[in-house]
């Protein structure tokens, strides 16, 4: 029988809960109603029945979920055990920040090689690997097989880098770039992040309060 697809905002609400099961653990709870947790997220508890259904349900109805247990099963489908090879291209400033502060390894990733086209990079080690030159980059992805890829380089290189990546084997990309990448292999996954954007839509709301009645309720 065919997988029946998950929608997009069903897997970007997932990691939202696998965070919150973490602070609930933290806190000693060992149970919770669909109810108490739409409360502390800000969601109904029906969405979060609805979205917890996609996957089977989980849940004991009217007993609660074992936050354990579910936070277990939810970083099971986030793959949050699994160690995805990702490289990072543009070791430059937001280059840095990502590589340094974002904890790959919590989430399923393993950061394992670092690449710039500046070379007075090349004596440079970020978050404890050692920054390559873009002429390694090829023998570098036929030997280790990443496959993701996180592009912290400026707009107009993004699209020659990606489709090359493509043809080394990189399924997913991580894109900074503020670059809409276009790809035509629906096996390619981009996610875009803009940081811009979650800004205009916090502006957006503190200038039309009335329009905007909370933006947890995604
Ligand atoms: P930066 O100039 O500090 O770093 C860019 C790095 O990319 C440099 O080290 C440069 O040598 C390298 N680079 C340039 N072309 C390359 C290529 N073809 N191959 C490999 N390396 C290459 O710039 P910064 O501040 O780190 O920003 C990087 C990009 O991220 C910019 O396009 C910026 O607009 C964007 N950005 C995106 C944000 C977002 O929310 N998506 C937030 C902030 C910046």
């Amino acid at each position: 029988m065919a997988k029946q697809a998950i929608s997009t905002p069903v897997i970007r609400r997932l990691p939202r809960y696998y965070r919150f099961l973490g602070e609930l653990e933290l806190e000693k709870m060992e149970r919770i109603s669909s109810k108490e947790l739409a409360r502390r997220m800000g969601l109904s508890a029906s969405q979060i029945r609805q979205d917890f259904n996609c996957f089977g349900g989980f849940g004991q109805q009217g007993y609660g979920y074992n936050v354990s247990e579910l936070r277990e099963k939810i970083g099971f489908i986030l793959g949050v055990n699994e160690k995805t090879g990702v490289i990072l291209i543009g070791a430059g400033n937001l280059g840095k920040a990502v590589a340094t502060h974002m904890d790959f390894r919590k989430r399923g990733c393993e950061l394992i090689g670092i690449f710039d086209s500046n070379p007075e990079l090349g004596s440079v080690t970020v978050a404890g690997l050692p920054v390559h030159s873009m002429d390694k980059l090829t023998a570098f992805c036929e030997q280790s097989k990443p496959q993701v890829a996180v592009l912290c380089i400026p707009k107009g290189a993004a699209q020659e880098l990606a489709d090359q990546l493509i043809s080394l084997g990189i399924r997913g990309f991580w894109n900074f770039s503020h670059f809409d990448l276009r790809i035509n292999n629906p096996q390619i996954i981009v996610e875009n992040v803009h940081l811009g954007d979650s800004l205009m839509t916090l502006a957006y709301c503190m200038h039309r309060e009335d329009e905007c009645s909370s933006l947890q309720d995604e």
